[in-house]
């Protein structure tokens, strides 16, 4: 495969997180960040350096050349020059998610019919439809058409599972946030491992786990399977040479890094979870109002519950949690540098803080980011 179009996607509002990964990625060739991601150039091994590394792009996909299509014929003539040889083998079926946009194609299911017309016509016979995420002996590909204003991009996801799936959470607990954004989280309040981490209300222990890993420098996606291994071009070799790299770049945490919860079942989860991803945590069982913590200074981030995803919180009594965490802010962590998500601007008041905020979505529930002013 030569020169490629990538685009790394990554929960709307942190493409400056994600430009700035792929940048200590390597990734410098005509970077261009768009809503939802950031579009690069770069060869298959970029492509797989990116699904191996990043901690915030949710996919990897393979960007085609737009093309102007406002009739299914120029549409099947344009989608057939595509290499699908380079992505399909004859028994691979594909799930075609369309969009059209203020466009003269505008059914979308049609426009899919169309591009298995093209890929049949480069194949020799058309793949089958089917959708990537029911699961089936072999796995479909995933093919992205958005036609807006009558001009069409076509692309090819090269990741599989989205990339938040790195392997490790076996148990999830009750109101798990996802890796991507846990370590998104942690980036973008400057965690790099060079300061004692800790969540005083870990749940399944996401936040610890995901700060263990950048502080360890491991891999996140070096446990898993990616939809670019079922290409007849998947270059293994490549492949074992990249995770034999990623073995090698792990290093040692220099600062501890904890989990706190009140509950020993979410602190079990935690501990699998730990295990399964190979990074070392001290999980302890504690309400928030007893926590104690060793270091004078460090990074603490924390997703309080809201009221809505953890059943049966009345809003007074999140109202005195938020406020004995404001109270642990102030004496606890006095020296700390803190993040957290809080259910909603009252909420995050009652800590009693001085706080930056933005909205940030969380499992489709809109929160409030704060942070330390
Ligand atoms: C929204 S969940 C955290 C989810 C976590 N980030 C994850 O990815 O699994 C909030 C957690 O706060 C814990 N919690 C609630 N009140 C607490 C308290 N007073 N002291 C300690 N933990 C508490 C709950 O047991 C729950 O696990």
């Amino acid at each position: 495969m030569s020169r490629l179009r990538l685009f790394a996607a990554v929960q709307p509002g942190f493409e400056p997180v994600l430009k700035d990964e792929l940048w200590r990625l390597g990734i410098n060739q005509n970077v261009k960040v768009q809503p939802g991601g950031v579009e690069f150039d770069g060869m298959l091994s970029h492509l797989y350096r990116v699904n191996l590394w990043s901690r915030v792009a949710t996919r990897v996909l393979i960007r085609n050349e737009q093309f102007f299509a406002n009739t299914f014929s120029e549409l099947v003539t344009r989608a057939s020059q595509i290499p699908w040889e380079q992505y399909l083998i004859l028994n691979t079926p594909v799930d075609i998610r369309v969009t059209c946009r203020k466009s003269r194609l505008y059914h979308s299911d049609a426009v899919a019919e169309r591009v298995v017309t093209a890929i049949g016509n480069r194949m020799g016979f058309p793949p089958t439809l089917a959708n990537s995420e029911v699961a089936g002996p072999v796995k479909p590909q995933q093919i992205i058409v958005r036609i807006v204003r009558d001009k069409c991009q076509i692309s090819i996801d090269s990741s599989g599972d989205h990339l938040h799936k790195r392997g490790y959470r076996g148990n999830a607990g009750k109101a798990p946030i996802r890796e991507t954004l846990a370590a998104s989280l942690l980036l973008e309040l400057g965690y790099d491992g060079s300061q004692a981490f800790v969540d005083p209300m870990c749940g399944s222990g996401t936040f610890p786990i995901e700060a263990a890993m950048i502080a360890t420098n491991r891999a996140p996606g070096a446990n898993r399977k990616f939809q670019f291994m079922h290409w007849p071009t998947y270059d293994f070799a490549l492949w074992q040479k990249l995770l034999a790299d990623a073995e090698t770049a792990v290093k040692p945490a220099q600062n501890p890094i904890g989990g706190f919860d009140r509950d020993q079942g979410a602190v079990a989860a935690a501990q699998e979870n730990a295990a399964a991803a190979h990074v070392n945590v001290d999980f302890a069982q504690s309400a928030l109002s007893a926590v104690l913590v060793k270091q004078d200074s460090g990074m603490l981030l924390s997703n309080l519950p809201y009221g809505k995803r953890v059943g049966n919180s009345k809003s007074r009594d999140l109202r005195d949690l938020y406020a004995t965490f404001g109270y642990a802010l102030e004496t606890e962590f006095s020296n700390w540098t803190y993040g957290f998500l809080a259910g909603n601007h009252e909420l995050a008041n009652a800590t009693r803080q001085p706080l930056e905020r933005r909205t940030v979505e969380n499992g489709g529930l809109k929160t409030i980011f704060c942070q330390k002013k």
